[in-house]
């Protein structure tokens, strides 16, 4: 045993001297030194490597015990482990990797999904900042964080374009538009593996889930899905293609099947289109268990099948179904599966390994654990989370400009009602990876600390648990009431899909209550989706939507609530009037019979509008601006021409304020039928009172483009319409003519 361990090394040195130490790894080519250690390899080796096991300190699926787990790494028979987060035990998990006869290194992975040990707002909270650099640097500390504890890899970001508000997943995710996603995760990449992922300071990405989990039908968490080939390409394909072209080191499938085939079986989507057309050299992960969930998905009679089936159709390491490790070497000697089919895998899998410098050093994440006891860093990180947490609320409305609450009246007394107000728990929403509730500031403390002239007194108002309504008391002494109503951190992500998005009847029937005192109210609306709330929503003066913020939830909420921040965040998913609205979403596409509320035989619904109560680009701020229509630097355009649109927006209001400033297409005519306008471009303009700025967009023909019947990326010429504004439902437009 020691003889290989020592061979390898040798052989390693003698590679990484040749190489020059001063380079990136990752700028490496390291494929001499994966093929002698492949040539080195049992083929049970080789199979151990593609195997990846979750430790049983936590379970992100259905439980699967796994006993001697240390013994396996020995044995050589683990390549890679998830939810294990204890340094100590890593370090453990390591040791026992470096006693196995081939000494490989294992590589350790997290779900660390908005925060490691500092907790960001949800991703679908952040994405409303619309603020990509903020995005790209709550991922960086997510990724100093977690490569502090010892992990290489983070089960992120999670890519799916999500319409359906049931399906409990959308909050980790960028919302509705296809465009806006891409952009997200363009910078969360970048974010978690900064320039160069074998820096010990970041960790590798994952683009999840590939593809179309999302489009789950009727919001049912791992659902079928049944898409058309157009849709594949023109919504959930490219977010997966903006990431692979920003370098995301590694791909996760999805649970859902597609054409029949469950996404880790299907040969089209991850050979022919990822390893294929896209030529990615990563690997692919399985999602958890899914490789022996296509025994439940009756497309393979047994483990052994359904091994056959993964690894034939592309899929690289199996997550915990442990398929690969029992089935896969009967496959190869039966002849069923090629060895050089194995090779593929295993070669993608070291090349990580070589990539992060694991071989050189397998303890090279262990060096930075003081990093999370100190004060400073934790400070500088938590200030992130703050600013994060307060560009990520949107304010929805804001009756007689009620907020913000200024701390000048020495007089003034609020009601601060619910109890969210004082929950930590809840802030941190789900997949918090080592945040601990006991770091978060709640929204009680926060508004405490940032009104100190101010008398504030808190009343329950109802149950957490059981949502029961608590009698009030005299509400008259108060100048204004803030309530928190909404989700609590386990009714929205995985596996918490809802028929029911409206907030609790008894939490708005509370809000109308409140509003009976004839006192101002404040509604902090929580959760991890869009949610319903037409009940309360015209006895609440103000409405804020705040997510589930993290660490800093309670001082970014104070932020915005007393002005010291102007709201500037903006809907990245469309909030439904109404349930039996959803999947709502604006870039819907042109029917034959256009809706038309006023005549009968149009498309819609005789109950209720079409629109949402509040759509995708929608936020107010605490001034006003005024954006002027857009104008065009030509009239018509030849195919290869930059086409410049430009309009303005003033600041009209009293205060300095930041508006983000939208851009939509629409294609006129199309040889397919195509979304009523799509969202191309965006630019946030801070201006003070009366200030007035410029906004400039430039396209080019191939952000007019689609696939077409062929699933060719085509821009087809004729007219073309472009439109600004500040929300998908609030637009100005001008057109023009693109010529061959
Ligand atoms: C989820 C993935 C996650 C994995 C590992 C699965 O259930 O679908 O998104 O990365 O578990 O925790």
């Amino acid at each position: 045993m020691k003889h290989i361990v020592r061979v390898i090394t040798v052989l390693l040195s003698l590679f990484v001297t040749a190489a020059g130490l001063a380079q990136p790894y990752a700028q490496k080519d390291f494929s001499m030194e994966v093929d002698s250690v492949l040539n080195l390899m049992t083929l049970e080796e080789k199979i151990g490597q593609l195997n990846q096991l979750s430790s049983n300190e936590r379970f992100t699926g259905p439980v699967i015990q796994n006993t001697n787990q240390l013994e396996q790494v020995r044995e050589g028979k683990v390549g890679s482990f998830l939810n294990i987060t204890r340094p100590d035990i890593l370090v453990q998990y390591q040791e026992a990797a470096m006693q196995s006869r081939m000494g490989i290194p294992l590589l350790f992975a997290l779900d660390v999904i908005h925060g490691m040990k500092t907790i960001f707002p949800i991703p679908l909270g952040e994405a409303a900042s619309f603020d990509l650099a903020l995005m790209e640097s709550s991922a960086q500390i997510a990724a100093l964080e977690a490569s502090a504890y010892g992990l290489h890899w983070t089960f992120a970001p999670m890519i799916d374009v999500s319409r359906d508000a049931r399906w409990g997943r959308v909050m980790e995710g960028a919302g509705e538009d296809t465009w806006y996603n891409s952009q997200v995760a363009v910078v969360r990449v970048k974010g978690f593996q900064g320039e160069d992922y074998t820096d010990a300071k970041t960790v590798m990405a994952c683009a999840k889930h590939f593809v179309a989990y999302s489009a789950a039908i009727a919001g049912k968490d791992y659902n079928t899905v049944d898409i058309s080939r157009n849709s594949l390409w023109e919504v959930y394909f490219p977010p997966f293609k903006a990431a692979l072209d920003a370098g995301v080191a590694t791909f996760m499938n999805s649970f859902n099947d597609l054409d029949g085939m469950p996404a880790t079986g299907n040969k089209y989507l991850q050979t022919d289109i990822l390893k294929g057309k896209w030529n990615y050299q990563g690997f692919i992960v399985s999602d958890w268990n899914s490789i022996a969930e296509m025994i439940q998905h009756r497309v393979a009679e047994n483990p052994k099948v359904a091994a056959k089936l993964a690894i034939t159709a592309g899929n690289d390491m199996d997550m915990v179904s442990l398929a690969y490790i029992t089935h896969l070497k009967d496959l190869v000697e039966e002849g069923i599966v090629s060895e050089g089919r194995i090779d593929d895998s295993v070669r993608r899998i070291l090349l990580k390994k070589f990539e992060l410098g694991l071989f050189e050093d397998p303890y090279r994440y262990f060096s930075r654990t003081k990093e999370l006891e100190d004060e400073s860093i934790i400070a500088n990180y938590r200030s992130v989370a703050r600013d994060a947490g307060r560009k990520s609320i949107v304010l929805l409305k804001n009756e007689n400009k009620v907020l913000p609450i200024l701390d000048t009246k020495k007089s003034t007394s609020i009601a601060l009602v619910g109890p969210l107000m004082k929950s930590q728990r809840d802030m941190l929403g789900a997949w918090a990876g080592r945040g601990e509730t006991k770091d978060v500031v709640t929204v009680y403390e926060g508004i405490e600390h940032a009104l100190p002239n101010t008398k504030i007194t808190y009343i329950e108002g109802y149950n957490l648990e059981n949502n029961e309504l608590i009698a009030l008391p005299d509400l008259s002494k108060f100048d204004v009431i803030i309530v928190a109503v909404g989700e609590r951190h386990n009714e929205s992500g995985e596996a918490r899909s809802k028929v029911d998005i409206n907030i609790k009847a008894s939490q708005q029937e509370l809000v109308k209550r409140l509003k009976s005192s004839g006192k101002p109210v404040v509604a902090l609306v929580m959760g991890g989706r869009p949610v319903v709330f037409s009940e309360m929503e015209p006895f609440a003066d103000a409405i804020l939507m705040t997510w589930w913020l993290g660490t800093e939830a309670g001082n970014a909420i104070a932020d915005v609530l007393t002005g010291k921040y102007n709201p500037s965040a903006k809907l990245p998913m469309s909030f439904p009037g109404h349930l039996g609205q959803v999947p709502v979403y604006y870039n819907y596409k042109s029917t034959g019979r256009p809706w038309n509320p006023e005549r009968r035989y149009t498309f819609g619904y005789i109950d209720h509008t079409i629109l949402p109560a509040y759509p995708f680009g929608y936020g107010l701020s605490y001034t006003d601006f005024e954006i002027a229509a857009p104008v065009l630097d030509k009239g018509r355009y030849a195919m290869g021409e930059t086409i410049t649109i430009t309009t303005s927006v003033e600041n009209k209001g009293q205060v300095k304020g930041k508006e983000t400033v939208q851009l939509y297409i629409q294609d006129v005519v199309s040889s397919l039928t195509r979304p009523i306008i799509e969202f191309r471009g965006f630019e946030q303009v801070e201006l003070n009172p009366g200030e007035k700025r410029t906004v400039r967009f430039v396209l080019t023909d191939k952000d007019l483009g689609f696939y077409n019947a062929e699933t060719q990326f085509v821009t087809e010429p004729g007219e073309f319409k472009v439109f600004v504004g500040n929300s998908s439902q609030n637009l100005q437009e001008i057109s023009f003519v693109l010529s061959e």
